[in-house]
């Protein structure tokens, strides 16, 4: 199907990573086979972090292997060094992100690396031979950082413009949702002024409210890739006061009321979003479409 703007589902990983309450294996597995159902052609299922740290993804080799199975979905994981790298090329994930933070105490925080070390440990990676798999740097904390406060914009440049020089695709992380929409346009449009093309991801968190404004910004300067998690579930535990991300179910019916196909089919997503909430029934999430409904006479994109 012919798709206008392409949704990664995060949920798997920015939202278990930091749900209180661990999923078991076989009810994720249940979970991104719905998704997948539902149309998600781009999962990020887990991290390659050590098991220790967080153990909600120490069953990512195995996450992988299963989704790897369902035909059609391009299988996305985190990794914070080499040793996440090649485990992640080990277990045959289709693309590997890695978080490189403007904010030099958040990375410091998240990574133990300052940004320019992080920077260097992801050439690397992508100097490791990797056929046929992608790679991603996803700038975060771009819009701000509840540690350090105001992030420069220059440091968001230039930190994308390195990670350019070597990597497949570049995207942009409001980590702690500061983020508006008029900073959204400019720093997207700052950052493709210098890399084009490569510009590629938005990931939005909606911890003040702004996630789908902010998604919707973004897509009027023209970004067409878009991380969200099903029913706003996520956030960093590295970083203070981060929560979920833009809801997937209420992204896609913006997008789909709007016109704009995601090739996501809402019903399905219902269905995806109660096994969801079945494995971890304590978990709070959130999401208004699901609690409103679809709108009498609603038509998806046609
Ligand atoms: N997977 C599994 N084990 C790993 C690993 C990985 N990716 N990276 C390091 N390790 C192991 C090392 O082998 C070592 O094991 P040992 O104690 O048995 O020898 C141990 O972890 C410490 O390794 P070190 O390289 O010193 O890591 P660190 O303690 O400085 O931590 C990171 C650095 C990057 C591994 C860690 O900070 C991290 O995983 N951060 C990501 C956090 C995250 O997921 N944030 C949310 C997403 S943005
Ligand atoms: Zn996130």
């Amino acid at each position: 199907m012919k798709r206008d703007v392409f949704i990664c589902e995060v949920g798997p990983r920015d939202g278990l990573q930091n749900a209180k309450h661990l999923m078991p294996t076989e009810a994720k597995k249940a979970w991104i086979r719905a998704l997948a159902e539902a149309g998600l052609e781009e999962i990020e299922v887990g991290s390659f972090v050590p098991p220790k740290l967080i153990p909600a993804m120490a069953d990512t080799g195995e996450i992988v292997q299963f989704a790897k199975t369902i035909p059609g979905v391009k299988v996305v994981a985190l990794a914070p060094n080499l040793k996440g790298f090649q485990r992640a090329l080990e277990a045959g994930a289709h693309k590997v992100t890695f978080p490189v933070s403007a904010s030099r105490q958040h990375s410091e925080s998240n990574v133990r690396m300052t940004p320019e070390q992080m920077v260097e440990e992801v050439r690397k990676c992508a100097q490791h031979p990797h056929p046929g798999v992608e790679i991603e740097g996803a700038v975060s904390t771009a819009f701000g950082c509840t540690m350090q406060g105001d992030v420069p914009e220059d440091d968001v440049v230039r930190i994308a413009t390195s990670l350019a020089e070597f990597c497949d695709a570049v995207a942009l992380a409001d980590t702690v949702g500061y983020a508006n929409p008029a900073q959204v346009k400019r720093l997207f449009e700052k950052v493709s002024s210098k890399i084009g093309h490569k510009l590629e991801g938005a990931h939005f968190h909606n911890t003040r409210g702004l996630g789908i404004a902010n998604a919707l910004a973004a897509y009027e300067v023209g970004v067409r890739n878009f991380d969200s998690s099903m029913g706003g579930l996520g956030g960093c535990p590295f970083a203070p006061g981060a929560s979920g991300n833009v809801i997937t179910e209420d992204l896609v019916f913006m997008f789909e009321s709007m016109g704009v196909k995601t090739g996501i089919d809402l019903q399905k997503l219902f269905v995806a979003r109660k096994i969801l909430a079945e494995a971890i029934p304590a978990e709070p999430i959130y999401g208004h479409i699901p609690v409103a409904g679809l709108p009498k006479g609603f038509r998806a994109a046609a």
